[in-house]
Formats: C-alpha cells, sequence, structure tokens
C-alpha cells in the first residue's frame, strides 16, 4: 500500500515477565509475539516495516529471519515515545502515513489495522488512534475527553488521579500518525512524568494543543488489543489462540478428541480426516496428512508426516520425515533427518537418527539406528544397534534391500549388509557381508552334558 509505512517497538525488555528474554521473543503457539505484531502490519502490504530494537537485540532481530524488516536500534530504553525518536532519521525522509505499533500486542488483525487507517484518511487527522472500553483498565493509559468529547490526552495510570483511574476508556496503543506533524510534534516530547521516560502517549496531548486534528476509532473488541505484560497474561493469550487454532482445525475436518488438552503450534498444518487424540502436541512447522493418525502423549516437531500414517502412543518425532502407511511406536523416537519411507513399520523403544528406511522396512522393536541407509522390505530384528561413533567421528551403515538383520546384532560402522544377505542373531558384524550371504559372528556354543546335575549333587 502506498504512503504507509509501519513503526513496532520492539526494544523493551519487558521487565513485569522476568525474563532472560525480551518480551517480544515470548511465544505463543509456537510463535514469538513479535512475528504475530509484523504479520498483522505486514498484511496491509505497507512500503516498509521498521522494528525498534535494543534489548537482546540480535535474538529479537533472528526471530524476524527471513521477513523484509528493517532495524532501528533503541541502545537506551527511555520510553515508548523514545523508540519513536530514535526511528526519527528513517521515518523523516518520508510523508505519508506511520502506523506506530507495540511489540507486545500480538492478538491485532490486519483488519483492524485497515480501520484505523481508512478512519485516518478520510477524516484527514493529524494522528487517529484506537481506543477501546474494558471493565479492567488497570495499567493502561487513560482517555481524557473534553466536554466535546474530543480528545485531549492520554494519562498514564502512574501518572492519573483516582478520578482519572475510574475511566474505562483505554490506550490499547495502535496509532497512525501523518509524518510531518509528528517529526514536529516529537521536537516537544519531555520525560517530565513519574517514570522519567518519553511517552508516544504524550503526543497526543502535544497536537491537541497545537491545533492538530486527532481523531479516535473506538473498537470493541478488548480481547483482540490486549498487550502483553506477564506471564499470566501470557499464558492466558496463548491459551485463547491454542482454542481458536484447534476450532479452525475441526472446521477444517480434523477430529480432536479432546480439544482442551490438544496442543497445536499456529504453523502447523493438518490436513483433513487426521484423528488427534489427547496430550498431543504439535509443534514447529509440523505438516500432517490426510487420515492419518496420532495417539496420546505424541509431540511432533518440524516434521513432515504423510497420508494415511498411524503413530501410536507416547512418541517423539522431531526434524524428520514419515511416508504415508507407516506406522510408528508406541514410544518410538525419531530425531534429527530421518526419513521413513512408505509403509515401514517401526515398533516400540526403537530410536532412529539421521537415517533412511527405505519401502516396507521394520524395525519392529528395540533398536538403535544411526547413520544408516536402510533399502526396501529389510527385517531389522530386536535389539539391533548401529555402532556409528567411535569416539571420535560419526560412521555410516548400509543396509541393501531385502536383507535380514537378526536380533540382537551390533552392526559395527562403518560397515555394509549387502542385498538380501542375513545377519545371525546375536552377532558383532565388523566386517562387511556380502549380498546373500550369512554373516555369522558371534561365540561358539559349548554344551557340556550333564553339567549341573553333576553341580547339584557336589553341593
Ligand atoms: C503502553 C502505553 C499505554 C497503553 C499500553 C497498551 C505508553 C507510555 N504507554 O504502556 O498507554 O495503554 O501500552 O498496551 O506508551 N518499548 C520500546 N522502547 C522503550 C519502551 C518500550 O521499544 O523504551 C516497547 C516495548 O518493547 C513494548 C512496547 O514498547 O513492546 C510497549 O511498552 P510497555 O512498557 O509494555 O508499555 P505499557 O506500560 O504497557
Ligand atoms: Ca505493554
Amino acid at each position: 500500500m502506498k504512503n504507509v509505512r509501519a513503526l513496532i517497538l520492539a526494544a523493551g525488555k519487558g521487565t513485569r515477565l522476568v525474563s532472560n528474554r525480551a518480551k517480544v521473543l515470548h511465544t505463543l503457539c509456537g510463535t514469538p509475539m513479535l512475528r504475530l505484531v509484523y504479520a498483522a502490519a505486514a498484511g496491509l502490504d505497507p512500503e516498509e516495516i521498521l522494528v525498534v530494537i535494543g534489548q537482546d537485540a540480535a535474538r529479537v532481530r533472528e526471530s524476524l529471519e527471513g521477513h523484509a524488516a528493517s532495524f532501528i536500534l533503541q541502545a537506551e530504553q527511555l520510553g515508548t515515545g523514545h523508540a519513536v525518536m530514535a526511528a526519527r532519521p528513517q521515518i523523516a525522509k518520508h510523508e505519508g502515513d506511520l502506523l506506530v505499533l507495540f511489540g507486545d500486542t500480538p492478538r491485532i488483525t490486519t483488519a483492524t489495522l485497515q480501520k484505523l487507517l481508512d478512519h485516518h484518511r478520510r477524516s484527514g487527522a493529524a494522528t487517529t488512534l484506537i481506543t477501546t472500553r474494558t471493565p479492567q483498565p488497570f495499567g493502561y493509559g487513560r482517555i481524557l475527553r473534553n466536554a466535546r468529547g474530543e480528545i485531549d490526552a492520554i494519562v498514564e495510570e502512574r501518572d492519573a488521579s483516582p478520578e482519572q483511574r475510574k475511566i474505562d476508556e483505554i490506550n490499547p496503543g495502535f496509532y497512525c500518525f501523518q509524518i510531518p506533524p509528528l517529526i514536529k510534534a516529537l521536537g516537544k516530547l519531555s520525560n517530565n512524568n513519574a517514570q522519567k521516560e518519553y511517552y508516544v502517549t504524550d503526543l497526543i496531548e502535544i497536537q491537541r494543543r497545537a491545533g492538530d486534528k486527532v481523531e479516535t476509532v473506538l473498537h470493541d473488541n478488548f480481547e483482540e488489543l490486549r498487550g502483553i505484560n506477564t506471564r499470566h497474561e501470557l499464558t492466558e493469550l496463548a491459551r485463547a489462540l491454542s482454542r481458536q487454532k484447534n476450532l479452525d482445525l475441526m472446521a477444517a475436518g480434523v477430529t480432536l478428541i479432546d480439544p482442551e488438552r490438544t496442543y497445536v503450534d499456529l504453523d502447523v498444518t493438518v490436513e483433513k480426516d487426521v484423528t488427534l487424540y489427547p496430550m498431543v502436541t504439535l509443534e514447529g512447522k509440523t505438516r500432517i496428512g490426510e487420515g492419518t493418525l496420532v495417539r496420546s502423549g505424541t509431540r511432533i516437531v518440524n516434521s513432515v508426516i504423510d497420508a494415511g500414517v498411524e503413530i501410536l502412543d507416547s512418541c517423539l518425532i522431531t526434524d524428520s520425515e514419515v511416508k504415508k502407511g507407516s506406522t510408528i511406536g508406541p514410544c518410538a523416537r525419531l530425531r534429527e533427518r530421518t526419513v521413513i519411507g512408505e509403509n515401514c513399520r517401526v515398533g516400540n523403544f526403537v530410536e532412529i537418527k539421521n537415517s533412511v528406511l527405505g519401502k516396507g522396512s521394520k524395525a519392529a522393536h528395540l533398536a538403535y539406528l544411526g547413520d544408516a541407509r536402510i533399502g526396501s522390505n529389510v527385517n531389522i530384528g530386536a535389539g539391533t544397534i548401529t555402532c556409528n561413533y567411535d569416539g571420535v567421528k560419526k560412521n555410516d551403515t548400509i543396509i541393501d534391500d531385502d536383507a535380514f538383520i537378526g536380533t540382537d546384532s551390533q552392526l559395527v560402522a562403518p560397515v555394509r549388509i549387502g542385498r538380501g544377505a542375513y545377519v545371525a542373531a546375536g552377532s558383532c558384524i565388523t566386517r562387511d557381508v556380502p549380498p546373500d550371504a550369512l554373516g555369522i559372528a558371534r561365540g561358539q556354543q559349548v554344551n557340556k552334558e550333564g553339567w549341573a546335575k553333576r553341580r547339584k549333587k557336589s553341593g
């Protein structure tokens, strides 16, 4: 959209969260707060989105990696007005409008920002801001109006008189400024208040006194405009977003056995006819394909699960891929860079890391497969272990198609089991097994006839 820019203030620490991380990095259903505000602004397609950073600057910048944001450093955080002042060199170059948003109001939508901008442009005001009413205005700036009902100023909780504190119309912190009058008003901002900070909210009184037109838009959905200052508010909002995500999933054809106990991050996609049992957690950029079933207690992170897969109870799957028709678990663990082919079976207490399991292969019980390239229709017996780490580096194991690994075998990598070969149960394989051969590597059994009987007698 032409002639509009957005400025998101995200330099503060968020003292009330009592955290080593900046407030805007705290996540809601897997997404940092700042990214949600950014997305709402980006929805307007402004010419530029500027983000003021300060506390934890490097990580805050990182949280917007891949997004077209420009960053402005506010080295010392002397208030919300001071944060806008820090951006003055970048904004003064332009005319048109500037939306100023806080990084800690993550539920804001593009539609509401659009409403603010439309009203602003229609009225020709120098500044327009959103207001809302709430029975619990504590902590918010209150809107002061004159006898004619026009806004005169915003007074912060700490600076307000007991009478002013009773006002239930609050400032949720969404402003649209025409840039030239904003630049003028910024020059008059002072820190003469309870906190000795430069308040962006003081710009309203400054502009009104200068005779600039200031407009307000009343928005009745307080929940959408809420700021996050405490862990309690963070959790409440996360729950609300989670509930909404689950409703959206159900509307899109996903069965949730108990939506109150199913946790799906905002960026996760789930296709229709998927069933999610209670205590399932789907995180990050996970995708679940049509008709797949995920049983209780399973957590899946940044993974792609194809259609028609069955993930049984209590699995942990991270950064992996499972192709269609496979069954995983119960109690299986797939770690980074694992690809399970079509129609495979990975059973209980199997851990697989950085490995490929070819189509139709099975590892049904108790195994560790690491750095392994396993072909199709391979049977991995119970208790198989790839000894991939020699104490210095990781080594690969290759198991070709149709091979059979007997139970309780160790495959000391680097090693290759040829196509169709067998490894006898209980073997410790240290050399390659050629295709179609039997590799057997275990102590010879000796039976001592009558030994037990003799022992009992002598005892
Ligand atoms: C602010 C408003 C208050 C409003 C409320 C709405 C002011 C003075 N007060 O209060 O009227 O009702 O939001 O949620 O503006 N920030 C910076 N640099 C700074 C200080 C803050 O970038 O020097 C950023 C913070 O990272 C945060 C945002 O500005 O994202 C708001 O700051 P915060 O301290 O949370 O303001 P509130 O006290 O909530
Ligand atoms: Ca706040």
